[in-house]
């Protein structure tokens, strides 16, 4: 799980060699789903990086989030979930996300459980944010039940959508203080203010390629540069390789030291890897790599 750390190079590490962003036609390609005020989505649209919105879906015809998206010339569908139901509101969902070739859904206030055929179709490939510190207070009324319950913090959770509601696993979350004399309404203006960082930041890791990911773990870390050896990317520490790449599409693997001074392992990254893990394993290979001054220095 990635924590709510920035993930974005701190100015005393810039980052070599991470490039820019990718060009539009490598972004992935995201559809929101809303049913109201849509704030989040809106904070999707304006941090989009490494992705773009290319649909805005809402089972309420006049949310005002669609009028927003509409007005910006992004592709809208404005449902009537009462009218239609349940399956033909879904089934038009998904012809729309067809129709614009959208590979990942992002629900921001979208008031409907999906059902376990549309779950299906898109398995892995849904996300939500949801106003609670998941486990805690699945399900509505997140910020009286937080003050109820006497909570000290607060906060809010990205997780992917499976068939349990606010179920699936966390992918990042932030945490806000609950303030002497918060009612419902102020805890979630606050909660909403870290929402809107936190969505697009996962948000856009969850789109990345593993390629990618690593690129932005390894370069974070200090006087990390990338190189290409025998056409794969390798990143390296004062002159000492601390992970290589087989960006292989298939198959990619990720090379790291292990304990033992010529040891090397290779973490597979196919499938739905422990991001958490491998982004540790990367940190301790620079370690091992890394010059004594550097790691007197603080290290990573
Ligand atoms: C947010 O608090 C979100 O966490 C929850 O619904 C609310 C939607 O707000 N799932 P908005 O429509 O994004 O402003």
């Amino acid at each position: 799980m990635a924590d709510a750390r920035d993930l974005k190079p701190s100015p005393r590490h810039p980052r070599k060699g991470g490039g820019p962003s990718p060009a539009p036609s490598l972004r992935k390609r995201v559809a929101v789903l809303i049913s109201g005020r849509g704030s989040n989505m809106t904070a999707l649209v304006e941090q989009a990086l490494g992705y773009e919105i290319v649909l805005v879906a809402s089972d309420k015809p006049d949310a005002p989030g669609l009028a927003w998206a509409r007005d910006r010339g992004i592709p809208t569908l404005a449902l009537s979930g009462r009218d239609l139901g349940k399956p033909a509101l879904e089934a038009a969902v998904l012809a729309g996300c067809a129709k614009h070739d959208v590979q990942v859904i992002a629900l921001a206030g979208y008031m409907r459980l999906l059902s376990s055929t549309f779950v299906a179709m898109m398995r892995g490939k849904i996300i939500n944010i949801h106003p609670s510190l998941l486990p805690l207070y699945k399900g509505l009324d997140t910020h009286a039940r937080a003050l109820a319950a006497g909570d000290k913090e607060a906060g809010c959770s990205v997780h992917l959508v499976t068939e349990e509601l606010d179920g699936g696993r966390v992918l990042g979350q932030s945490r806000v203080p609950v303030e002497p004399g918060d009612t419902p309404d102020t805890l979630a203006a606050r909660v909403l203010r870290a929402e809107h960082t936190l969505y697009p930041r996962i948000l856009a890791e969850f789109c990345m390629t593993p390629l990618d990911r690593i690129r932005s773990v390894a370069l974070q870390l200090p006087e990390s540069e990338e190189r290409e050896s025998h056409g794969q990317p390798t990143f390296s520490v004062a002159g000492e390789l601390f992970a290589q790449l087989h960006a292989d599409d298939a198959k990619p693997i990720v090379r790291v030291r292990t304990g033992d001074p010529t040891g090397w392992n290779a973490m597979d990254l196919s499938g739905d890897p422990d991001w958490a893990v491998v982004e540790d394993r990367i940190a301790r290979s620079w370690e091992l790599a890394a010059p004594a001054r550097l790691l007197e220095a603080g290290g990573r």
